[in-house]
């Protein structure tokens, strides 16, 4: 009987032999692949790793620079995964064709960690089933982004934003300071907390029509108010935060390296999590289905994203619906929320743009006290849209997008093989010169059709904002 120990020299001198073979296959597979895509030098094992560490804080750049140099398609090696990064628009606009058969349908590759997490067809992200992802997004888009949907929302951002100028306020009275010769008292605040608690009590509402207190909650704390009550929804988002993680983590990081031990502490920590926020959304949807039968007659039911995906999906069970709404609550906040405070930072550092949009506040609204954002008024604002366009522009909410090729396809001359995973570009293809008069400037009137001067200059690309100070003062 040999033991393990008796093993141990026979494995160590083989060890390198294995190496050996290793690192030759996967050149040989590397020199001999059918279709070669230019791109920096990947290693055996990691890939093309240590070069995404190195750039760890400043993805977008070092994906910018790989495409000036390699141009519209590329290969990286994320450990000996192999993808291909786009950022030719011909190619990106093949595949995020809208048509149902499109070949680039599926974002991710389900049984690489997502069936771990058995989400393979929950929600819209991941959704590799066409018939499940379409039926959730008539849902999505009755509830969400339609015109009568967009109408209740801005009411909801409206009574959000009102009862922020509240909380605005009593802060300023609270702690608000006389700064140099300035006539009104002031109080320097981080915006970001704010902005992520906006959309985040924002998604609740359009989900639940429930309101969560999240904003009244986070003043409460700054100003040192001792909270009688808990709010369990804040330790839900933070949880959901790490959950995300989770779902990242399985994707990317190969199952025999989760499992190692100590990374194995790790891996458990994240899934969790996962699973401390699945059960509190399955019991967010237990407690619905609960109210949903009690009431007699099911018009009064309210339109949201919660009753709509119980009524019309009721194949579903609590799990998969708590799902559904945990992750459009985690895709509702980041991306806004982002988008809204790089939209603060770029106007209020441009004297022309910020009077532009101030201009347009004042033409557009009627700002006596009755004022009211209604959508049609939103939808007379063209600079303040050119803004926000620029901003997604040069700070977009993703910096890439993920599909996988079905089956193998000729775009022009690039030849796309069967089960590739193409990423898009994205901050690559918002920066092309190719498509972009002097693409790092900060110009919102290349998107209008009158030519205005050109503002500013910002290079280092980032697409979270983390902190952003902001000076508030009441209004004169
Ligand atoms: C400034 C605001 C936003 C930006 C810039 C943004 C950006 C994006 C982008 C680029 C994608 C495509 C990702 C891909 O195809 O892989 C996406 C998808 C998605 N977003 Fe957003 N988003 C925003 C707001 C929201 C909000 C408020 C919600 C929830 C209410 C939301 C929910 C989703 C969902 C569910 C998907 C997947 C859609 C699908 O499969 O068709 N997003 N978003």
């Amino acid at each position: 009987m040999f033991s393990l120990k008796d093993l141990i020299p026979t494995i160590l001198d083989l060890l390198p032999l294995a190496i050996l073979l290793y690192i030759l296959k996967f050149y040989y597979d590397y020199f001999t692949r059918s279709i070669p895509y230019p791109g920096p030098f990947p290693l055996p094992i990691i890939g093309n790793l240590h070069q995404y560490f190195y750039h760890w804080n400043d993805m977008s750049s070092w994906h910018r620079q790989l495409s000036s140099k390699y141009g519209g398609i590329f290969e990286l090696y994320f450990g000996s995964n192999k993808y291909l990064m786009i950022s030719d628009s011909r190619i990106v606009e093949r595949i995020l064709n809208t048509a149902k058969n499109n070949n680039y349908f599926v974002r991710i590759e389900t049984e690489k960690g997502l069936d771990k997490l058995q989400k393979g067809n929950n929600g819209l992200l991941f959704n590799a089933d066409v018939k499940s992802w379409t039926s959730i997004k008539k849902v999505f888009v009755r509830t969400i982004v339609s015109p009568n949907a967009l109408k209740t929302a801005i009411k909801y951002i409206d009574n959000i934003f009102q009862d922020l100028e509240m909380l605005w306020d009593n802060l300023i009275d609270k702690k608000g300071q006389f700064l140099n010769d300035e006539q009104e008292r002031s109080v320097d605040i981080d915006f970001i907390p704010w902005s992520k608690l906006i959309f985040a009590e924002f998604i609740m509402l359009l989900i639940t029509s429930k309101q969560f207190n999240l904003l009244s909650t986070h003043y409460n704390r700054i100003s040192n108010i001792k909270l009688n009550q808990k709010n369990s929804y804040e330790e839900f988002l933070d949880r959901l935060v790490i959950a995300s993680d989770c779902v990242q983590y399985y994707t990317t990081v190969p199952s025999f390296i989760r499992n190692l031990p100590i990374i194995n502490i790790h891996t458990n920590y994240l899934y969790k999590n996962l699973l401390w926020t699945r059960n509190y959304a399955s019991n967010l949807v237990k407690e619905r289905r609960e109210e949903i039968e009690r009431i007699e007659n099911k018009e009064e039911l309210a339109l949201d994203f919660l009753n709509m995906l119980l009524t019309t999906n009721t194949s579903m069970n609590d799990e998969e619906v708590g799902d559904n709404i945990a992750e459009m609550i985690s895709e509702g906040i980041d991306s806004p929320s982002n988008t809204l405070s790089f939209i603060i930072y770029y106007v209020s550092n441009d004297p022309d743009i910020e009077k532009n949009v101030l201009d347009e506040i004042e033409k557009v609204f009627d700002l006596g006290s009755n004022f009211k954002v209604t959508y049609e008024d939103l939808c007379k604002l063209e600079y303040i849209d050119a803004v926000i366009k620029e901003v997604l522009r040069v700070r977009p909410a993703t910096a890439t997008i993920s599909r996988f090729s079905n089956n193998p396809d000729q775009i022009d001359n690039y030849k796309i093989p069967a089960s590739t995973q193409l990423v898009i570009n994205v901050i690559g293809l918002h920066m092309n010169p190719k498509y972009w008069d002097e693409p790092t400037k900060f110009n919102p009137s290349r998107f209008l059709s009158i030519v205005t001067k050109d503002p500013s200059t910002r290079n280092n690309i980032n697409t979270q904002c983390n902190e952003l100070k902001i000076r508030i003062s009441r209004r004169r």
